[in-house]
């Protein structure tokens, strides 16, 4: 999703004293902890289940731990499992004092990585956190939008562009680096449910390979760093026919969702649906469920539906048919809702017209039902 707004709460958020920060866990290696793809499905703390998770891209961004650790909280007793947070956010030139950031490309300096408590130490509190809760995270690397940086402040640093991004050599070489820096610091931990190349990466206009090339050869790198995580592309599962030719269908994004699921180091594939943002019904969504399911048991992958959301009047009236869908009709492993919002000690966390806050009377057939339900749902 591309995020215009809803950043002013993020803004106004005072730093506040970052007190003694947990150790990022380094237990035993231990196989069996880590999440795993067991034919569609995965294994997560050593039981194969279907899961419903949410995204919250603003949680490690946070410097008030009672924050994170609240929210953490109302996942686990909401019965979700799986959390995708951003693992990015690149700045071209030093933000506010007490603004977190993880990576400054400034023009004229070297490419700095921040691993101070405004840096990836607030990444830390989040995994430290969730280790705690018994959340999995998804960790994206790059974002294909400007919001925290993402390829357009690469861009601004290599002087880089939206396409051939993909193919720089100095830019890949640094977002290699920071890859690095961040696989390193929780390469031992099980909250990790899986490495993501980025949110949402596209190519417009370019043939599919570039974005095909880029996912082989990211993730292989990913994978000799850390061969025990899953890796995922965090693409919107764009296909390159069918669909009456409709814009999801026409590949012109540069990304086909099969093709790339067949790349052998991506352990399961990921797609979006935002029906209104690519000028489909709302019912269509239901189809689209459907269509990745087919690709996924054909060539035998989990697929998992990452982000979802509408701006209708009635999120309950809009997504339950889709909920249906994932729960009766296929075997898509998991859901991710867009976006998972609560009140926190500055106010409410950030609604883009998407939100489901925690505790509202829709969160109890959205959230509450549906991941009671999917938790449940019967392996075979
Ligand atoms: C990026 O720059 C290349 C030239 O290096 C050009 O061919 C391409 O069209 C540009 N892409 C965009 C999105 O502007
Ligand atoms: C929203 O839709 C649901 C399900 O169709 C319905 O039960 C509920 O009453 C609707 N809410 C409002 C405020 O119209």
């Amino acid at each position: 999703m591309k995020l215009q707004t809803a950043l002013s709460i993020l803004a106004a958020i005072q730093a506040v004293a970052v007190s003694a920060l947990p150790a990022v866990e380094k237990r035993a290696p231990n196989h069996a902890a880590f999440s795993r793809p067991v034919g569609r499905l995965f294994e997560i703390d050593e039981k194969v289940q279907y899961f419903m998770g949410t995204n919250t891209y603003w949680i490690g961004f946070l410097t008030n731990d009672n924050d994170i650790d609240l929210v953490m909280k109302h996942l686990k007793q909401s019965k979700m499992k799986v959390l995708r947070v951003w693992g990015f956010n690149d700045v071209n030139s030093l933000p506010e004092p007490g603004t977190v950031y993880y990576q400054a490309l400034i023009p004229g300096q070297e490419p700095y990585i921040n691993l101070g408590p405004d840096g990836l130490q607030r990444l830390d509190v989040v995994v430290h956190k969730a280790v705690h809760y018994g959340i999995k995270l998804i960790i994206p690397f790059i974002n294909n939008w400007g919001d925290y940086g993402g390829i357009q402040a690469y861009g601004n640093y290599f002087g880089t562009n939206a396409t051939n991004w993909y193919t720089s050599a100095p830019a890949q070489a640094q977002y290699r680096k920071y890859i690095k820096a961040v696989v390193r610091r929780y390469k031992h931990s099980n909250a990790i449910f899986a490495w993501e190349l980025g949110n949402e990466p596209r190519c417009k206009g370019c043939s599919t390979d570039i974005i095909y090339n880029w996912a082989k050869s990211t993730s292989e790198y990913i994978k000799s760093l850390d061969s025990r995580h899953m890796v995922t592309l965090g693409d919107e599962g764009w296909l390159v026919s069918g669909g009456d030719g409709a814009y999801p269908y026409q590949g012109g994004e540069g990304v086909d969702f099969e093709r790339n699921l067949g790349i052998e180091t991506l352990d399961f594939g990921t797609f979006h649906q935002w029906p209104h943002a690519w000028s489909m019904p709302y019912e269509w969504g239901s189809q689209w469920i459907k269509e990745h399911d087919e690709i996924g048991k054909k060539l035998g992958k989990p697929v998992i539906l990452e982000e979802y959301g509408d701006i209708s009047d009635n999120h309950t009236a809009t997504r339950l048919p889709w909920l249906d869908t994932v729960y009766y009709d296929t075997k898509i492993a998991g859901d991710m809702y867009w976006q998972y919002a609560d009140f926190l000690s500055d106010g409410p966390s950030p609604d883009d017209g998407n939100a489901v806050y925690y505790g509202t009377p829709e969160y109890k057939p959205l959230v509450i039902d549906h991941a009671a339900r999917m938790v449940a749902k019967p392996v075979v």
